[in-house]
């Protein structure tokens, strides 16, 4: 079960999921490029239960550890801090912001299996690739909330997957399953399973021990998911 969360990034996407996590009573490592004296704001505003850290110290305090970078930085990404870690993928390649990277474009069938040829010891799974960063924050709901979101996840590894699954459950999410990460080019901007989709469309994930928790108590609920609140 994920205690800590790692974050390698701590942009848009890296500090809404630091919020997500600290509010659902994970712990969080964030880190950047510019080094852990540069989060002092963000880690003040998460709260006791986040620290900034240095890559590596995100790396290897995360039970799960996110990737969520530009994707030109990917060969930055330590492949011997990382081995053995499963790590979310959140990113997506726009040659406009990341410029041309030749494997893509010569053919490699997604980024994220790119970016597991890179990581060879590790396993990755693509999440949270295809939601804007604020929706990401305003969407979340509890779990058996009737419009639930779910969003799409992709991996190689059926252990890790089921990893991120509960880690979406966790911070209010449902998880669909698209497959591989061959396959997770579904999931990658331009297409038409880009957003995050209602669970009513199909597959609802077991409730995980850690949800049960959370399931008894409305007023934390509440507090937690700016939508459920703004229902009452
Ligand atoms: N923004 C969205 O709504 C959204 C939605 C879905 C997916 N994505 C994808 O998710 C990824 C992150 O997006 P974002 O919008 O959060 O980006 P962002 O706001 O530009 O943040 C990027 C973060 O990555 C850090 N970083 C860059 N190179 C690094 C390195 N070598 N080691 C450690 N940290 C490094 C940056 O640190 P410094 O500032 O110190 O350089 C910054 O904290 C991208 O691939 C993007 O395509 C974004």
């Amino acid at each position: 079960m994920t205690e800590t969360l790692g974050l390698i990034g701590s942009g848009m996407i890296g500090s809404a999921l630091a919020r997500l996590a600290v509010d659902a009573g994970l712990d969080v490592v964030i880190s950047n490029s510019r080094g852990p004296e540069t989060l002092g704001a963000l880690v003040a505003e998460l709260g006791l239960q986040a620290r900034a850290g240095t890559p590596a110290e995100a790396a290897e305090a995360g039970d799960l550890v996110v990737a969520t970078i530009p994707l030109n930085a990917y060969r930055q990404l330590s492949p011997v801090e990382l081995a053995g870690k499963t790590v979310i993928d959140t990113m997506n390649y726009y040659p406009q912001r990341d410029g041309r990277i030749a494997e893509l474009d010569a053919g490699e069938p997604t980024s994220s299996a790119l970016i597991q040829r890179h990581l060879s010891e590790s396993r990755v799974v693509k999440a949270f690739n295809n939601i804007d960063f604020r929706r990401l924050f305003t969407l979340a709901l509890p779990y058996g909330a009737p419009d639930r979101s779910a969003l799409p996840i992709a991996g190689d590894d059926a252990a890790a997957k089921a990893e991120v699954s509960d880690l979406l459950d966790i911070l209010g999410y449902d998880a669909t399953d698209i497959g591989t990460l061959a396959d997770s080019w579904r999931s990658e901007p331009g297409n038409p399973r880009s957003t995050a989709c209602p669970t009513s469309l199909g597959w609802r994930p077991r409730m995980s021990a850690r949800t049960k928790r959370f399931a008894g108590s409305s007023k934390r609920q509440e507090s937690r998911y700016p939508r459920a609140a703004s229902r009452t």
